[in-house]
């Protein structure tokens, strides 16, 4: 049977597929977390069983690390690997500096601590990810469950001086129970509608007591795979000023993970 990919998995397999040939023998790779960073394990665990692809991946969540593995990729810890040659990770959004806002999955953290110890991060995405000015997407903040009321209080009254258009700050919930991360700490999703100075914004939300991180990436991201719905894919680097396009033809293939690349 035919595989039928919707246009948003096609353009998210496609990114992530692009970006899998990024990953070379002998490199030590971070490995994203999320529905497009998915399609990019998978990807790599193909590399891996029919072309000998041989590295060692590092995961930005438990998830992530339970899929490497099922895919046949070696997966270490990230004080075993050391310094990563590079990152490759999904994105809630993106602007034209590269600026992200990340951790929808509730892995931002972890995904922050892997991408600045790379020598590379590269994002993955589909189109509909860019965005002129970030925000619209809630910006998630992971906060330890100790007084979390009173550190959400405090992110609440920071708001209040800064360039944003919305101030609602919800506790993620997973059913009845806050959601809890990898490191077993709470997030609150602040929606925020726009950010007007998102460097400004990473540094104070980091300054409150009970702030583990925030899913706002500055400076981090050095490269973006964008995805579209007709396996079109355009690599952006942004120190270069680099464009590339390529385009994959795996829609209504029986096996995505074996023909396709066009
Ligand atoms: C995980 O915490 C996030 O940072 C993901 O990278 C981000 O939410 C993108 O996820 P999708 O690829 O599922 O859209």
């Amino acid at each position: 049977m035919p595989i039928d990919l919707s246009p948003i998995d096609t353009a998210k397999f496609a990114a992530a597929r692009r970006a899998a040939r990024l990953v070379e023998s002998g490199m030590k790779v971070g490995l994203g977390t999320g529905s497009t960073a998915a399609w990019l394990v998978r990807s790599l665990g193909e590399m891996v069983r029919d072309e000998g692809l041989r590295f060692r991946a590092v995961a930005t969540s438990s998830r992530t690390a339970a899929l490497a593995r099922e895919c046949g990729i070696e997966v270490v810890s990230l004080d075993e690997a050391g310094w990563l040659d590079l990152t490759i990770d999904g994105a809630d959004e993106f602007d034209g500096a590269l600026n992200l806002i990340k951790g929808g999955g509730g892995a931002h953290l972890r995904e922050k601590v892997v991408a600045t110890a790379s020598d590379r991060m590269v994002v993955i995405a589909d189109a509909g990810k860019e965005v002129e000015t970030l925000g619209a997407f809630p910006l998630p903040v992971e906060v330890i469950p100790f007084g979390w009321r009173t550190t959400r209080a405090l992110i609440e009254e920071m708001l209040v001086g800064l360039d944003v258009l919305g101030r609602g700050a919800a506790l993620r919930m997973n059913g009845d129970e806050p959601f809890v991360t990898d490191e077993g700490n709470h997030i609150i999703d602040l929606h925020l509608n726009r950010i007007g100075n998102p460097r400004q914004l990473a540094l104070v939300l980091n300054q409150i007591p009970g702030v583990v991180e925030n899913g706002l990436f500055i400076d981090i991201a050095d490269a973006v795979v964008i995805g579209h719905g007709d396996g079109r894919v355009e690599m952006r680097d942004l120190a270069t000023g680099g464009r590339e396009e390529t385009r994959f033809d795996f829609v209504g293939r029986d096996n995505i993970f074996v023909d396709g690349e066009g």
